[in-house]
């Protein structure tokens, strides 16, 4: 089994089930163009997201890490019109990009960028009553996860949804040898979420064009 199978099984899953959809396209190449890193979510992962907050039934949904703002307009197309989407990135030149992404996909009015460290705005939403997020998604560096974690959980409510991207990484979350300071911070999110009795939590491994990951998923107990 190798990536040029996941690929193409991606490839195949994309055009059978996800509507070719010109916004999301010219969002990624957008972002590409733009010099971004080219680590998006995949289309079956974006359209994965935008389901699971739909069985959410989401109204206020909060990402932790923007780049283009791929993933942000997945999960803004799960909101209602009086939706809302917080989304937190600390490259000012990403969320400028992912504007003008959003802004093309006609989703400006349900979803608002917040430039900074995640550390920084994340305290800010909880002064400003922004809270509570029925579902959020984090995807920012992975040594901050456990910070995040803690952070989701404040900006909480009973049944909220919690979703973290990159938590296999190529197996190594399972590699005792590999110190890599995302897999020792993945694997300290793991920890927390195993000690936590308010969160029932598992993780899924992935693979597709994206290579070999996974996501972990939580709800927040009453
Ligand atoms: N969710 C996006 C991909 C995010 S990539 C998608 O799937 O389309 C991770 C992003 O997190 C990068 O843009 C990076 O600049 C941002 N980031 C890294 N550290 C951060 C921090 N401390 N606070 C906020 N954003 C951060
Ligand atoms: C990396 C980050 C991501 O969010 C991702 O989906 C893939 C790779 C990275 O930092 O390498
Ligand atoms: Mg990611």
């Amino acid at each position: 089994m190798s990536h040029e199978i996941w690929s193409a099984v991606d490839d195949y899953i994309c055009d059978r089930l996800l509507r070719t959809d010109s916004m999301l396209e010219n969002t990624l190449r957008n972002t590409e163009e733009a010099g971004l890193p080219q680590i998006s979510v995949s289309p079956c992962q974006g359209k994965l997201l935008q389901l699971l907050a739909q069985m959410k039934g989401a109204r206020r949904i909060l990402e932790i890490g923007t780049l283009g703002g791929y993933s942000s307009i997945w999960l803004a197309r799960a909101l209602p019109k009086d939706g809302l989407l917080i989304t937190l990135e600390v490259i000012p030149a990403h969320a400028e990009i992912a504007k003008t992404n959003i802004a093309q996909a006609g989703l400006s009015s349900m979803v608002e960028i917040r430039v900074g460290n995640a550390l920084e705005t994340l305290p800010l939403l909880e002064k400003e009553g922004m809270a509570p997020f029925d579902f959020i998604f984090i995807d920012a560096d992975k040594p901050g996860y456990p910070e995040y974690l803690e952070w989701s959980l404040r900006l909480s409510r009973p049944g909220s949804v919690i979703i973290c991207d990159n938590v296999v990484r190529g197996g190594a979350v399972a590699d005792p040898g590999n110190d890599d300071p995302k897999v020792v911070g993945v694997r300290h999110l793991f920890d927390l979420m195993a000690g936590n009795p308010r969160l029932s939590a598992t993780a899924i491994q992935t693979v597709g064009s994206k290579g070999y990951d996974g996501f972990s998923l939580a709800i927040v107990a009453a």
